[in-house]
């Protein structure tokens, strides 16, 4: 490992990616990947904080090898980026077990985020397992004593309460955290096909970044668009429209994005015109992403083994700050 500042982020198992997880990380992931020292987890205890059970847990193994799968084809690459699997790291939990002594249960019960997760999934009492998600997800980022922590403005509170960790960590005990920083992505939130919301899979507005072509032509086709437009001679609305957000978001012949704009204001085009030309684009997009999967999908074994051998390299690093941290503190 080098000297460069380090990054720490990643995702829950959760499902599939999607275009708006391009936009909003992804894309960023791969130009951090050749600037930093990145560790991408892929944090699969985290999803037990909301749902344990059995059928859950029996498809996480597959959903983390998906989501491997996911990052090799966008273009993050194991020989530049340190990508693991949480639970293969089991000193994270270590650190875990001591940082839940360095904060408070009111302090975790005021994240803005556990109040959104309770309120979004109709949760009656909080487990402490949710209780703690901070407290693990500051062990994740601390673990490798991470610089710099790319997440989306719902996570900015979770790395709030790890920098709170780490300081009252170094007060007591000495110097051994940086105190990490949030980079939230400028890359925004992308609307999701139905215009109502962000992308988002359990809404059921995505275009998934494994969707084959016919799957994005009819995803497209049933976009929805500017509603006080009825036909295609009325004079239509570019700004908040789906389409075009898209097209300005994936269509590289901007040419042809700026004529189609313009005739859309004039109502000089149809919705399907602007929605094939969409489904060109995308798929375009697409294209080298899935010729990228194709090469690693099926092959099981050298997917788990990118899985074992960056659980390694995490797992050495977080042994190192564990015996930092034990030493400073005293019991070893
Ligand atoms: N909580 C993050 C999410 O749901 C995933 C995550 C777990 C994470 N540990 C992390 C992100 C550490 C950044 C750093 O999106």
């Amino acid at each position: 490992m080098s000297n460069k500042p380090r990054i720490l982020t990643g995702d829950r198992p959760t499902g599939p990616l999607h275009l708006g997880h391009y936009i909003g990380t992804l894309k960023n992931r791969v130009k951090l990947q050749d600037e930093f020292d990145c560790f991408f987890i892929m944090a699969d205890l985290h999803t037990l904080t909301t749902d344990f059970s059995k059928d859950k847990t029996s498809t996480l193994k597959d959903r983390v090898r998906g989501l491997v799968l996911d990052y090799l084809s966008v273009g993050i690459d194991p020989a530049k980026a340190v990508i693991y699997q949480q639970s293969k790291v089991p000193q994270v939990t270590y650190l875990e077990s001591i940082f839940t002594n360095l904060i408070t249960v009111p302090r975790a019960q005021r994240v803005p985020t556990l109040k959104e997760v309770i309120r979004d999934l109709n949760i009656k009492q909080p487990s402490l397992g949710l209780l703690n998600y901070p407290a693990l997800m500051a062990a994740d980022i601390l673990m490798v004593k991470a610089n710099l922590v790319p997440v989306g403005k719902d996570q900015e509170s979770h790395v709030e309460v790890t920098r709170e960790i780490a300081s009252t960590f170094n007060k007591t005990y000495g110097e051994v955290f940086p105190i990490p920083k949030a980079l939230i992505g400028d890359g925004g939130t992308l609307i999701g096909t139905d215009g109502q919301a962000k992308m988002s899979k359990s809404i059921g507005n995505c275009i998934y970044l494994s969707d084959d072509t016919e799957t994005v032509n009819k995803k497209v086709k049933g976009m929805y668009t500017d509603p006080t437009r009825l036909k295609p001679t009325d004079p239509g609305h570019i700004e908040g429209n789906p389409v075009f957000i898209y097209h300005d978001a994936f269509n590289d012949n901007k040419a042809e994005v700026d004529d189609l704009k313009a005739r859309y204001i004039k109502g000089q085009v149809g919705d399907v015109e602007v929605k094939e030309k969409l489904s060109l684009a995308i798929n375009k997009f697409l294209d080298p992403i899935r010729a990228k999967r194709a090469e690693f999908e099926g092959k099981l074994d050298l997917i788990d083994q990118i899985i074992d051998s960056g659980s390694k390299k995490a797992s050495l690093e977080s042994q190192k700050t564990l015996d930092e941290v034990l030493s400073a503190m005293g019991i070893r």
